[in-house]
């Protein structure tokens, strides 16, 4: 069924009141809102309204056990959500939010099942993006908020790519351009005894142990195997992934950027390639490749998922990536990277 999508755009620092306000009506009526926050767009629904959440499943086609995070604008929502707050989760909350942290508490009954898909635990996080709080304040609901992108594709980092995955499929799509992180949210689990990094992003494992003290980062935060845990559900699909087949090169930076270089070569003898080089101020140029680089760890993660879609849409077959460290945004980078890649191969 094909229906309305309006879009709105709105000024990312000073969004007009009106329009905002429809938007929320929206929410309230159970429909689907796009909107813009710090990290992607997400995809919004009255977290309160099963019906509503379970059409956010239904457009992205999401697998009904990959649970959806919650968005709220105030402190006090956090105890409409959670069972208990920890004291560990009013520091954290007190360091970074609003921003882009999402923890794992224990939820309360009254959440819909299909928002924390049958866990007894809750994904909460609350946006420094001016249009994502007014929308949470001006809707007062809790917004129950994935990535707005069909399952398994690039995260949407602007208006146009929420477009192309959702027009005539939702109500209404919130453009207040570029999302300014452009990785997702770093996602800590707070049931167990010790806080565990499930899924690294804009805020980094470093930050967050400066806080807590004995933070542990979870295997699949490295996404190293293709394994996943009860604890994250979403972790165990391929992600973030462009049509094209993508080759990460690891090892050592020199060593990988020459390896990825290399197999670019051989590949565009009969595909049409891309070699997207990380993290080296070297200019490369290679007859028959497209040649894309990004240096700042800062600008790779605010430009990857737009790059993965822009070569999609010139119809590339391959794309080569090299690896980069782990440090800091580094960790979500990698996660990413290995998330997307259909192989691996070390240099
Ligand atoms: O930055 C972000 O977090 C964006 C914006 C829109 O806020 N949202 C986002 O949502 O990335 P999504 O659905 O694409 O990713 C949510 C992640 C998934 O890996 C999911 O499995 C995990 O959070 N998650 C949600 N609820 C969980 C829970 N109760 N326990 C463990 N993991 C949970
Ligand atoms: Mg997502």
């Amino acid at each position: 069924m094909v229906m309305k999508t309006l879009i709105l755009k709105v000024n990312p620092n000073r969004p007009a009141l009106s329009k905002i306000r429809l938007a929320a009506k929206l929410l309230e009526e159970g429909k689907l809102v796009a909107f813009p926050t710090e990290t992607v767009y997400g995809l919004g629904a009255n977290a309160f309204d099963e019906s509503a959440v379970k059409k956010i499943f239904e457009a992205k086609g999401r697998p009904l056990d990959n649970p959806i995070i919650v968005h709220i604008y105030s402190i006090e929502q956090l105890y409409e959500l959670a069972k208990k707050v920890p004291k560990k989760a009013l520091m954290l909350a007190k360091r970074f939010w609003p921003g882009p942290l999402t923890m794992i508490l224990q939820k309360k009954a009254c959440i819909p099942n299909a928002v924390t898909a049958g866990l007894d635990t809750i994904a909460i996080r609350m946006p420094s993006h001016k249009v994502a709080r007014l929308l949470c304040k001006e809707a007062k609901l809790p917004i129950a908020a994935p990535s707005a992108n069909l399952s398994g594709r690039p995260s949407p980092t602007n208006a146009k790519h929420v477009i192309e995955d959702f027009k005539g499929k939702i109500a209404c799509i919130i453009d207040a351009g570029n999302a300014n992180i452009g990785l997702e949210s770093t996602v800590v689990d707070l049931t167990s005894k010790r806080a565990t990094l499930l899924r690294p992003g804009g805020i980094t494992a470093e930050q967050l142990s400066k806080v807590l003290a004995g933070l542990r980062v979870h295997a699949v935060a490295r996404a190293k195997k293709k394994t996943s845990v009860a604890k994250s559900p979403g972790t165990k699909y391929r992600h973030y992934a462009p049509k094209a087949r993508l080759i990460l090169v690891e090892g050592t930076k020199e060593k990988a950027i020459e390896k990825a270089a290399k197999l670019a070569k051989h590949f565009a003898e009969k595909k049409k390639v891309a070699l997207l080089i990380l993290a080296s101020k070297k200019r490369l140029q290679l007859k028959g490749v497209i040649v894309k680089q990004l240096y700042q760890k800062s600008s790779i993660a605010k430009h990857l998922f737009a790059l993965l879609r822009e070569l999609d849409a010139k119809n590339v077959d391959i794309i080569i990536v090299n690896a980069i460290d782990e440090k800091d945004l580094g960790l979500a980078i990698m996660n990413r990277l290995r998330r997307a890649s259909s192989e691996r191969v070390s240099a």
